[in-house]
């Protein structure tokens, strides 16, 4: 009579392979067991190293890929629930990315939030002064920068390079449920409006309102999105 076991019938098909065709797929499994146990203790080193520098986190908080984390001693970092921060390209949705998560702040003023359900791919957020606010449910394509300040003042010249200028830092806002495409810049000041979504390659130099597509540079809106 035939076996019916699925898991039986699996193992004749793995064992009638060609030998490289096995050695490979044994290879790939070791691998891939090699990344996972990888990235856990990546995660764990990430955590520690939040955990130390005082950043506040969620329930369910999960991190793929070394975090860069350079956090000014008394100021403020929280990041809620649910929240995911992928620095490793080899994830699928994070294909493009070029560059790790990064935190930073500068002085004891800087606040770094992060509201719930938030997906970060490798986002640089800055906050030199002010506050980076970013919203519950909102998604961070990969290589995209956020930063509170310009860090040197256009002019005049003779000062760009040390008066540091921190009267022109202002907030960022970037409003629930926002997506913010792939090598995008949110520069300082910008309230990005709720449901909004800012289109690849963009750079946002002003307030972007709600449920709008925003594209190009300066990003102004192309679109805005109806409820169905
Ligand atoms: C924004 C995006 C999702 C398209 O959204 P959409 O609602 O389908 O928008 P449309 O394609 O209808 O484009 C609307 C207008 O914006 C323009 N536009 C879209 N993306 C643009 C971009 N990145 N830069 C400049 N203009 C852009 C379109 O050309 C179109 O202009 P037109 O009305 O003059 O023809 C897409 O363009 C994009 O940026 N994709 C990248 C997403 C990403 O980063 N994914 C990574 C994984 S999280």
């Amino acid at each position: 009579m035939e076996d019916s076991n699925p898991m039986h019938r699996k193992e004749r098909a793995f064992f009638s392979l060609p030998t490289t065709l096995k050695a490979r797929f044994l290879l790939y499994a070791f691998f891939s067991l090699f990344h996972r146990t990888l990235n856990l203790c990546l995660h764990l080193f990430n955590i520690s190293r939040m955990k130390i520098s005082g950043i506040q986190y969620g329930r369910n908080f999960k991190t793929e890929g070394i975090i860069i984390i350079d956090i000014y001693p008394e100021s403020e970092v929280v990041i809620g629930n649910d929240v995911s921060i992928i620095s490793d390209s080899r994830r699928a949705t994070s294909a493009a990315l070029a560059f790790p998560a990064k935190f930073k702040t500068f002085s004891k003023t800087s606040r770094i939030i992060i509201g719930d359900s938030v997906g970060l791919n490798g986002t640089s957020l800055t906050a030199r002064s002010r506050t980076i606010h970013i919203g519950a449910g909102t998604i961070i394509a990969p290589n995209v920068i956020v930063v509170d300040s310009d860090f040197h003042i256009p002019w005049p010249p003779e000062q760009r390079r040390y008066y540091p200028g921190d009267e022109h830092d202002h907030d960022v806002l970037i409003g629930n449920n926002c997506w913010i495409g792939m090598n995008s810049v949110i520069l300082k000041g910008v309230h990005i409006g709720e449901n909004s979504v800012i289109a690849a390659g963009s750079i946002v130099t002003s307030d972007i309102p709600e449920n709008s597509l925003a594209a190009g540079v300066p990003a102004k809106v192309v679109k805005v999105y109806k409820s169905v």
